[in-house]
C-alpha cells in the first residue's frame, strides 16, 4: 500500500478494498478482441502508484466505509487515468512509462489512441452504475483533464502570469481527477455536503502537489527512480514549477539557461546542459518549498473531518506527496 497509514484496522480495510479494485480492473480490461485487452493490460501490468482508486477508499473511510459504489468508483477513476496516460505519451511523444515502453513505441500512435479511448469508454460506462450526477461529475473532469492538456500546448493569455497559467493546467490535467476522486469516496460514503466539499478541495490541492512534484522529479531523479525518462517536458520545452522559476530569474549568470530554455532541447548535448543547470539551481529549492505550502493548505481544509486514523491517513497522504522521491 502506498500509503502511509497507521492505523492497522484502517489500513487493513484500504489494502482488502484495493485488492478487490485490482481484481476489478483487471476484469474490466478484458475486451472479446484480444488484442484491445493486450494493449490495455501493458500499462496496466507495468505498475502504477494507483493513488487516485487509494484516495477514492480513504476519502469513503472518513464517511460510512468502502461499499460497493465506492468501489466502482475507484475503478473509474483509474480507468480513466489510465486512458489519459496512452493519451499523453502520444502527445509527448514518451518512450517510458511505469518503466516499460510507452504504448505508442512498443505499438504505434493508433493503437496508443486507441487503448485510451477504449479504456475511457470503459471507464464511462461504470460511471453510468453510480447515477447521473456521477455521470455529469464525470464530463466536468473529463473536460477539465482536456481543457488543462490543451492549455498546456497553448501561451498565457496577454497579461496573464506564466506561473499562474501553468497552475491552470495543472489543475486541470491533475488536480481535477484527483479531486474527483476524493469526492467520488466522500459522496458515495454518506459524507455530508461539508466534508464533500472539503475533500475535493483537498484532493484538488494534494493532486495539484503531486503533479507539481513529479515536475520536479522530472528534472530531479533519474529514470531507474522515476521510471520515465529525466528531462522529458525540459527537451519538450514544455514549461514546469522550476523552470517557470528559474526563468524569474534577472541573475546574469542565468542567460546562458534562459537562452537554451527558450525552445525545445533536441539537440543532446544542450539538453544535458539545460538538465545539469536546472538541477544545481536554487529555483529547485523554491520549487519543493512551493509544494510543500501547497500541501499543508490542502491538510487546512481537514478541520471538518472528524479527528482518528482516517484524518491522520490524509495529513500523512499530503505529506508523502509533497516529498516524494519516486
Ligand atoms: C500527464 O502529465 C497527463 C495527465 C495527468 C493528463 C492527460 C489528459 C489527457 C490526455 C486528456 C484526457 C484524456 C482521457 C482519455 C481521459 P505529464 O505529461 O506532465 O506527466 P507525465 O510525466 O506522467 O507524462
Ligand atoms: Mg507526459
Ligand atoms: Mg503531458
Amino acid at each position: 500500500l502506498a500509503l502511509p497509514v497507521v492505523d492497522a484496522a484502517l489500513r487493513e480495510r484500504l489494502v482488502r478494498g484495493m485488492l478487490t479494485v485490482e481484481e476489478r480492473l483487471e476484469a474490466e480490461i478484458r475486451s472479446e478482441a484480444d488484442f484491445i485487452t493486450e494493449a490495455c493490460r501493458h500499462l496496466l501490468h507495468a505498475g502504477g502508484k494507483r493513488f487516485r482508486p487509494m484516495l477514492v477508499l480513504l476519502a469513503a473511510e472518513a464517511g460510512e466505509g468502502i461499499n460497493e459504489d465506492v468501489l466502482t468508483a475507484a475503478s473509474v477513476v483509474e480507468l480513466t487515468h489510465l486512458a489519459s496516460l496512452y493519451h499523453d505519451d502520444v502527445m509527448d511523444e514518451a518512450d517510458l512509462r511505469r518503466g516499460a515502453d510507452s504504448a505508442n513505441v512498443r505499438w504505434d500512435n493508433h493503437v496508443a489512441i486507441l487503448a485510451g479511448d477504449w479504456l475511457f469508454s470503459k471507464s464511462s460506462e461504470l460511471t453510468a452504475r453510480l447515477g447521473a450526477e456521477a455521470v455529469r461529475i464525470q464530463a466536468e473532469t473529463f473536460s477539465r483533464l482536456v481543457e488543462g492538456q490543451i492549455l498546456e500546448t497553448r501561451e498565457p493569455r496577454p497579461g496573464e502570469d506564466l506561473l499562474d497559467h501553468y497552475l491552470r493546467v495543472v489543475g486541470g490535467k491533475t488536480g481535477s481527477l484527483i479531486a474527483t476522486s476524493a469526492r467520488y469516496g466522500a459522496m458515495f460514503s454518506g459524507c455530508p455536503p461539508e466534508v464533500v466539499a472539503a475533500l475535493t478541495g483537498y484532493g484538488e490541492r494534494v493532486g495539484t502537489a503531486f503533479q507539481l512534484s513529479d515536475d520536479i522529479l522530472d528534472l530531479g531523479s533519474d529514470s531507474d527512480v522515476s521510471g520515465k525518462t529525466p528531462g522529458t517536458d525540459l527537451r519538450e520545452g514544455v514549461p514546469t514549477l522550476p523552470t517557470l522559476m528559474a526563468l524569474r530569474s534577472t541573475d546574469p549568470a542565468d542567460a546562458r539557461l534562459r537562452e537554451l530554455l527558450s525552445a525545445p532541447l533536441t539537440d543532446d548535448a544542450r539538453h544535458a546542459e539545460a538538465l545539469a543547470l536546472m538541477r544545481a539551481h536554487p529555483a529547485m529549492g523554491e520549487a519543493r518549498r512551493y509544494v510543500l505550502q501547497l500541501a499543508n493548505s490542502a491538510i487546512d481544509l481537514l478541520t471538518v473531518v472528524p479527528e482518528g486514523p482516517v484524518k491522520q491517513a490524509l495529513v500523512d497522504f499530503a505529506g508523502v506527496i509533497a516529498t516524494r522521491t519516486a
